[in-house]
């Protein structure tokens, strides 16, 4: 409890747990500013807080170890997912090995077959440098989940949906085979975010997101954060996020609280446009095939709908001519943009196998060379479907 004559604490927010979504994305953690009475937080750019007596002060100490606007980005994140904390670095990434840091040498982390390449390269990459096992899992097969888990396993990374081959995976049936286990299930709900999919509820330990994509929402923000509920690895997590150091500026925490607000909003937008696009897909002669959950021939739909509200903006699709016409479509798009990254409200369009996948080729992360990715913005949807018609038709 806030205690006004204690130092070192900081006022808690309102609680708007009893409130929906769209509200406590506009509202937790954005109580107005208590000297000016500012309706949006301020970018505070301090990076030293005065003490008011030798070891006494209001909560903020120093930029690194906490920041008022940081604050206001992991209380509305924490209150997204029903959380009891969330903690906000400087990428995703830097997310990612904030988590690295549960890992002692020895511990064995499973993964997805399908995954983020930076991912892979972090974990397996980086990671086995010091000491850590990593086992690749196809986390559709439960069987071959329950008996890759082993006395030696720490983490087991989920990600759902796939990048960039949008597989889904059973979050609540992955939980009951770690629950009781010392390995924690940890899952990047990047693709989904918390309006989507709510992770912690099916029984995951930990979410992590690269916030750069739909949190943040508009492109001009790299970002990423962890989400839990247990207190002792919250408190660990955050005793690491100060001793490394890898945190977000000021102005970035600001720029995504504000993308943060109309996550909802967006999402709706996101996800309807992408399935009209991937069912356009579906019945052109020169797509061989269409990976979206939102489709009824995708294997993992029933799962989608059982475990997401509805099924995001990111779609992928191999063409018939291989990667040749893959690289005429990618180039040939006027509206979707050929250009990495993803979650922006413009639409954007890839080639993962020379592009945001380079670096798992050759590895046992299959990304097929005709394989062609597309962040679905909220453009007006026959535009978009125009553009994909015109690229298709003069590239296959
Ligand atoms: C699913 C997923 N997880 C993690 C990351 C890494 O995030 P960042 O680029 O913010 O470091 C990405 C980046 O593309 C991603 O797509």
């Amino acid at each position: 409890m806030f205690d006004a004559e204690k130092p070192n604490q900081r006022r808690p927010p309102v609680n708007w747990s009893d409130k929906h979504f769209e509200t406590r994305a506009i509202r937790s953690g954005q109580d107005p500013d208590p000297t000016t009475g500012s309706v949006v937080i301020p970018l505070h750019m301090a990076s030293t807080y005065r003490h008011d007596r030798l070891g006494e002060f209001k909560g903020f100490e120093y930029g690194r170890t906490g920041n008022p606007t940081r604050t206001a980005l992991e209380d509305q994140l924490a209150s997204l997912e029903q959380a009891q904390w969330a903690l906000c670095f400087a990428s995703g990434t830097a997310a990612a090995q904030n988590i690295g840091w549960l890992l002692d040498p020895g511990d064995e982390v499973l993964l997805s077959n399908d995954i983020y390449s930076g991912t892979y390269r972090l974990l397996v990459g980086t990671l086995e440098r010091y000491g850590i096992v990593t086992t690749l899992v196809d986390f559709n097969d439960l069987d071959a989940t329950r008996a890759a888990l082993g006395p030696a396993t720490k983490l087991v990374w989920v990600e759902t949906p796939t990048n960039p081959n949008l597989k889904v995976t059973d979050i609540a049936a992955i939980a009951e085979i770690t629950n009781g286990h010392r390995a924690l299930l940890v899952v990047d709900n990047t693709f989904a975010t918390p309006y989507l999919q709510q992770p912690l509820r099916l029984g995951a330990d930990l979410v992590m997101y690269s916030t750069t994509k739909y949190i943040g929402g508009h492109s001009d923000v790299v970002g990423g954060a962890i989400v839990g509920n247990d207190p002792a690895i919250g408190d660990f997590l955050q005793a690491q996020q100060n001793a490394a150091g890898a945190v977000p500026s000021p102005f970035d925490c600001w720029l995504t609280v504000r993308g943060l607000k109309t996550l909802a909003v967006r999402m709706d937008r996101h996800s309807a446009n992408a399935l009209a696009v991937a069912g356009f897909l579906e019945g052109h002669p020169g797509v061989k095939r269409v990976f979206y959950p939102g489709l009824p021939s995708h294997p993992g739909h029933d799962i989608a709908k059982r475990q997401m509200r509805a099924f995001s903006g990111m779609a992928s699709f191999e063409v018939h001519g291989g990667e040749d016409a893959a690289r005429k479509v990618v180039e040939g798009t006027k509206l979707f943009l050929l250009a990495e990254s993803l979650g922006g409200v413009e639409s954007l369009i890839e080639h993962p196998h020379l592009m945001t996948h380079i670096s798992v080729q050759g590895t046992g992360v299959g990304v097929s060379p005709d394989l062609i990715r597309m962040s679905v913005g909220i453009e007006h949807v026959d535009d978009l479907i125009a553009d994909i018609a015109q690229a298709l038709d003069r590239a296959v």
